[in-house]
């Protein structure tokens, strides 16, 4: 379904004509339903590896493809209905808008899919009541809370109903209670869905819970 062929990644440095080497000749086959939990030590490479696969960087060596679709050769529109119609991202720091609200943040990419606003909200509210925030649904996402604007984040990728989930951290602002709720609403919903999961995860005690894990270590799957 999804696979990195030979991927690298360098970095240039301003006012240098030397570059930084982060991820080096990873090869991955991610399948349709498959759950992976990617873990390694900080500054490894994992959020640069997310961000080629959501096509939010471009890759210096290597390629991508998913369900047969070279991301990489995709010009920059196609690439933003490309990852609405396939890719759920859930960043490290959330990236919620937070001039909108917890309901306008989870309908709006069914909205850019050019889905009725009626039925936008409707699928937006079953996701609200699922992460526990029915109380917070006209609350603008910048008055949450750390764990709070994480659900939010997590119904934002889920509403779409993806081929792939990419997931940096998605538990790191969570208590243990809201941890093991997220965790289950991911899982439930990457099954039902037929949603493959590739989540960054430094809690040991998730990882019984993936398909697979997968440890990058300087830029190396190892
Ligand atoms: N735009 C950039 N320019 C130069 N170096 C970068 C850039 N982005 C990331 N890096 C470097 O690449 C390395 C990997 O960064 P990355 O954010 O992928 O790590 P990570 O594994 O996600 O770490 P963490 O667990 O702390 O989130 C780091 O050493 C970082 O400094
Ligand atoms: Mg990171």
């Amino acid at each position: 379904m999804l696979t990195c062929k030979n991927l690298g990644k360098s970095f240039g440095l301003d006012n240098s004509t030397d570059s930084v080497n982060v991820l080096y000749d990873i090869n991955l086959v991610i399948n349709s339903n498959q759950t992976i939990a990617l873990k390694g030590p900080s500054g490894s490479g994992k959020s640069t590896l997310l961000n080629l696969i959501a096509g939010l960087e471009k890759p210096s060596s290597g390629e991508i493809c998913l369900s047969g679709i070279n991301i990489n050769k995709l010009n920059i529109n196609e690439l933003a209905n490309f990852r609405n119609e396939n890719i759920g991202i859930i960043f490290q720091f959330f990236n919620l808008i937070n001039d909108l609200t917890v309901l306008e943040n989870i309908s709006l990419p069914l909205l850019l899919r050019g889905v009725s606003k009626k039925k936008s909200d409707q699928r937006a509210m079953v996701l609200i009541e699922n992460i526990g925030l029915v109380d917070r649904v006209n609350y603008k996402t910048n008055l949450l809370s750390g764990g709070e604007s994480q659900r939010v984040a997590i119904a934002r990728a889920l509403i779409t109903e993806p081929k792939i989930i990419l997931a940096d951290e998605p538990t790191g602002n969570l208590d243990t209670s809201n941890t093991v709720n997220v965790m289950k609403l991911l899982l439930d919903n990457c099954k039902i869905n037929n949603t493959s999961l590739l989540m960054v995860t430094h809690d040991e005690s998730l990882l019984s819970r993936f398909d697979k894990v997968l440890s990058l270590e300087s830029g190396k799957i190892i």
